[in-house]
């Protein structure tokens, strides 16, 4: 097929990827087959070309045109402001981000708060907002070890079910933003592809409205 007609869809790799394949199956698209064990890495279907790459490396690869569509959690669109569309809200992959400390954790305002998160820049954003004076530490998983180590007072993190910090004794003291997957595009795959890529955000919007 002529490659101008084929869509390149970049999905994070994992159960918000999965979901979304499904959706768009249900959309009447041949969706990205799991192979199992999960090494396959480019699927072809239905004229558009299938990537499962790690969930924040989606916006990377849209922005730089490498993918014309991803799907990513608005969690890591608000980390890392990429340059692209925003078409939807898939309604999937459905959480917050939220500051958590160990139970009974006592904010002392008069000193610095030390923050342990994935979310640098969503963070910052929020703690300055709020006049908080904060030394905030980069993690890149496992967050919920800071706080009970001694690393950091509280953690900035996705919570989804609470599970993981009720089982580590941490409690939620703030929530900060709610987060769910979006549809994103390539400012230039979206004006040379518009057809195509308005057709298949059509189709997966009525599937996840749902
Ligand atoms: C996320 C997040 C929490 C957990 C929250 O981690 O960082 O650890 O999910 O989910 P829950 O509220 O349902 O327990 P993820 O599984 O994405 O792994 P990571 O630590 O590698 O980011």
């Amino acid at each position: 097929m002529d490659d101008r007609r084929i869509l390149n869809l970049a999905l994070p790799k994992g159960r918000l990827g999965e979901d979304v394949c499904a959706a768009l199956s249900d959309a009447g698209y041949c969706a990205a087959q799991s192979d199992g064990d999960g090494r396959k890495l480019i699927f072809d279907g239905d004229g558009i070309r299938y990537f499962w790459v790690k969930p924040s490396d989606v916006p990377v690869y849209v922005e730089r045109g490498a993918a014309d569509l991803g799907v990513c959690g608005s969690d890591i669109l608000l980390e890392s402001e990429p340059d692209v569309y925003e078409l939807a809200d898939l309604h999937r992959g459905v959480c917050r981000i939220a500051v958590a400390a160990k139970k009974g954790f006592r904010d002392d305002p008069g000193k610095t708060l030390c923050v342990a998160t994935k979310f640098k820049n969503v963070a910052r954003k929020y703690f300055d907002s709020a006049g908080r004076q904060t030394d905030i530490i980069k993690l890149n998983g496992s967050i919920e070890l800071a706080p009970i180590l001694g690393l950091s007072d509280v953690i900035v993190d996705i919570v989804e079910t609470g599970a993981t910090l009720r089982d580590n004794g941490l409690e939620v003291i703030a929530d900060v933003v709610p987060v769910s997957a979006r549809l994103i595009a390539n400012k230039s795959a979206y004006k040379f592809k518009t057809d195509l890529i308005k057709a298949l955000q059509a189709a997966i919007q009525t599937v996840t409205e749902r």
